[in-house]
Order: structure tokens, then C-alpha cells, then sequence
């Protein structure tokens, strides 16, 4: 068959790839879609066990730090697109361990940038690079105000640095060289297939298994909840229509305290698991804070509702309770990522707390 479209997208074995992954395959058959991921402890081919058999999929596993084996592959393929999503990912690990996610957030993205450029050759026309970021770039908020597209980068952990420092190369790349870019900037995501060291998944599993609930400080940090599938949907249409060299910020405006929320999913929780109303809450335990903890973030996407005309499709109390029914309904799947490491880095993280 003739594609339309070759696109590579990498990280498509974890969280938010393995849904966009799925959106285009399914949405796009005439598209081509490699998936690129190293399987590293949060990449998991189980997430994509439905496309398997789907003729217009195929996996790679490459380390896209790696730089002369990415380099091989974009000769050899000669991708029309880049969706670029690998990264680490998750800010106490960034703590641990800062020297990774600058190998694998900036060499990587950089590695990936110069493959681009070099099998495009300065023919750019029908050519997209889509950088997938995060909301943390842009630091830490008081009470009040958001995230624009224009608020200055302030990073703070050393994951938000090192993917500051990938969408600088990015638009570096924009500016030296045309390199045809976009980036968006998205708040917290939750929804099925999340790894259990982010916060959602992490409580549900622990309620489930009647462990204590590490609610970090006070609990009073705010986060902007999205549905990971309204976030997928974003990034189609951002690929598709975003003019080149912009930035758009993906959000649900959906602020919550990380109390209440925890609050909120022990209440579903008690629910699906026949509890009596407040059980599940009494696993709240208090417990040392994150180091450099950014108080408060949110988004004002009014530019990509405005331009694109999107919008989030779920109320949050809906979205947690499809979540909660996901990982209630896949046991098998939680347990096998909960095996093996998993064990370690809990007790690595948590003890001293
Ligand atoms: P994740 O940790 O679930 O998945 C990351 C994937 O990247 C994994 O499959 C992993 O195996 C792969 N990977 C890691 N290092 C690699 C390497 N060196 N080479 C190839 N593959 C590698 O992360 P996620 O939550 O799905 O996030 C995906 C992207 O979206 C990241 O770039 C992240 O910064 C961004 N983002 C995440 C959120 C969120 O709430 N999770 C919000 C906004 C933006
Ligand atoms: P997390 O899911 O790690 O996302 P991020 O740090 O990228 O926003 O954490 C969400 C919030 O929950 C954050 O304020 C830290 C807090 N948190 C806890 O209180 N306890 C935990 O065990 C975890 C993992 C997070």
C-alpha cells in the first residue's frame, strides 16, 4: 500500500504514546506509524496489544540516545513526521537520577532533531517535527493566575529543566535551521495504562491493596487534570492544522488540590470496592515533602480552544471513575508492571519518607 504518511512516534510503549499510537492507526489507515521506545521500566508493549496484527503498525526498540543507530533508521525509513514523546518522565525519579533525563530528554531530542534535518535535507515542504511537552517548564504559580504560551520558562525540578532544555532546541532548530516544529505544553494527564509511580495510579493501587496513601507536605499543591484520550486528541489536531514554529498549551482547566483529590478517588474507591464511606481515606498518611515541590500549575488553553476548536470531552468525577474502573478491570496488567523493580523503587522512595 501507498501511505500518505510515514510517522515515526517515540515513547509510543508508555502512558500518553501508547493512546496516541492507537488514535492514529485506527483513525489514520493510511498512515504509516513506527513506534520507536526502548522499553525502559515504563514502556510496556502490553499497552498495544490490539494493534499487533494491524498492517499499517510496526514496533522498533531503539535508545534514541543512540545517536548513529536513530540516524541509521531515519535513512533507512525516511519519515515523512516526528512525534516525539519519549522522555523520562516522572520528577522524583528525575531527583534520584538528573544525569538520565538529560541523556534521554536532551541528547535524545537532539539526537532526533539532527536525523530530521539531515535525511530532510532542507526539503521541508509536507515535513513535521511535534515535540510533546509538559506544563512544568513554566515553574511554579501563586494563588492565582496560568500558563500562557508566552509566560517564561521556570523550571524547577530537574525534569522540567532537561525538557525546558529540549523544547529550546527544538525551537533553536525552528529558528537556525527551518526545521518545521511544533511543541505543546501539556498539564498532568491521568487514564488507563499510566505507570503506578504517578500519583492516580499509584493511589489506586495502594487503596486496593490497603497501603498507605504518601500524600507529599500538606497535600495543598494544585494540579490541572486532563484525560490522557482529550490530550491525545489535542495532539491530532495540533499535527494536522498548527501553523509551524508555534507552541499551544493543552489543559482542562480542572484545578484541584492534591487533598481533595485523593479525597475524591477513596470516595470512588469505597464505592467500587463495597467499603464503608470513609475507609479507604483513613490510608492518608502525611509524609516528608518533594524536594523543590512546585506549589501550583494550570493552564489557560484559550488559544488552542480559540484556533482548533477544541475542548475537553470529560467532567474530572467521570474521566477518575473511568480510571479507577480501568485498573479495577485489569489487575493482570497492574500486577505485571507492579513485579519485578517496581519493588525496589518503592521501597527506595517511600522508606525515607
Ligand atoms: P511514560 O514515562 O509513561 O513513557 C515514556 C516512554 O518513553 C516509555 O515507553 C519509555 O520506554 C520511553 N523511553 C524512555 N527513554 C527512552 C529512550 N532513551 N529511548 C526510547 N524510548 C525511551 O511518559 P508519559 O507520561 O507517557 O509522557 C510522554 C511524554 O509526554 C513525555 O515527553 C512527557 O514529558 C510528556 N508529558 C507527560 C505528561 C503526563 O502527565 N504524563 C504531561 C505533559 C507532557
Ligand atoms: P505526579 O503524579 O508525580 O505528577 P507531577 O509531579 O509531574 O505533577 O504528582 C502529582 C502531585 O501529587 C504532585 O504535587 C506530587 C504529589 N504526590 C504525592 O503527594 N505523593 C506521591 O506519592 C506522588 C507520586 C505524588
Amino acid at each position: 500500500m501507498d501511505y500518505k504518511k510515514k510517522i515515526l512516534i517515540t515513547g509510543g510503549a508508555g502512558f500518553i504514546g501508547s493512546h496516541l499510537v492507537r488514535l492514529f492507526v485506527n483513525k489514520y489507515p493510511n498512515y504509516q506509524i513506527v513506534n520507536l521506545d526502548v522499553l525502559t521500566y515504563a514502556g510496556n508493549l502490553a499497552n498495544l496489544t490490539d494493534l499487533e496484527k494491524k498492517s499499517n503498525y510496526s514496533f522498533v526498540k531503539m535508545d534514541i540516545v543512540d545517536a548513529s543507530s536513530i540516524q541509521e533508521l531515519f535513512e533507512t525509513e525516511q519519515f515523512t513526521d516526528v512525534i516525539h514523546l519519549a522522555a523520562e518522565s516522572h520528577v522524583d525519579r528525575s531527583i534520584t537520577n538528573p544525569t538520565e533525563f538529560v541523556m534521554t530528554n536532551v541528547i535524545g531530542t537532539v539526537n532526533l532533531l539532527n536525523s530530521a534535518k539531515h535525511i530532510w535535507n532542507d526539503h521541508f515542504e509536507g515535513k513535521r517535527f511535534y515535540h510533546v511537552s509538559t506544563d512544568e517548564v513554566y515553574g511554579s504559580l501563586g494563588n492565582t493566575g496560568m500558563f500562557e504560551e508566552t509566560t517564561a520558562y521556570d523550571p524547577h525540578s530537574p525534569y522540567s529543566a532537561s525538557k525546558a532544555s529540549s523544547d529550546h532546541f527544538v525551537r533553536a532548530y525552528f529558528d537556525t535551521y527551518g526545521l518545521p516544529s511544533v511543541i505543546s505544553n501539556c498539564s498532568n494527564n491521568y487514564g488507563s495504562y499510566q505507570f503506578p509511580e504517578k500519583l492516580i495510579p499509584l493511589f489506586i493501587n495502594n487503596i486496593q491493596n490497603n497501603k498507605a496513601l504518601p500524600v507529599y507536605g500538606k497535600g495543598e499543591n494544585i494540579r490541572d487534570w486532563l484525560w490522557v484520550e482529550d490530550h491525545v486528541r489535542a495532539i491530532d489536531l495540533i499535527f494536522h492544522q498548527a501553523e509551524l514554529g508555534t507552541t499551544y498549551n493543552i489543559g482542562g482547566h480542572n484545578e484541584w488540590t492534591n487533598i481533595d483529590l485523593i479525597k475524591l478517588l477513596c470516595e470512588i474507591m469505597d464505592k467500587k470496592l463495597n467499603r464503608k464511606t470513609g475507609e479507604s481515606e483513613q490510608l492518608i498518611t502525611y509524609v516528608k515533602d518533594r524536594a523543590g515541590h512546585d506549589l501550583r500549575y494550570a493552564i489557560d488553553s484559550s488559544k488552542l480552544q480559540k484556533d482548533l476548536g477544541w475542548k475537553p470531552s470529560l467532567q474530572f468525577e467521570e474521566g477518575l471513575t473511568k480510571t479507577v474502573e480501568w485498573y479495577l478491570e485489569n489487575s493482570e496488567w497492574l500486577n505485571s508492571v507492579t513485579s519485578g523493580d517496581y519493588q525496589k523503587y518503592y521501597n527506595e522512595q517511600y522508606q525515607k519518607r
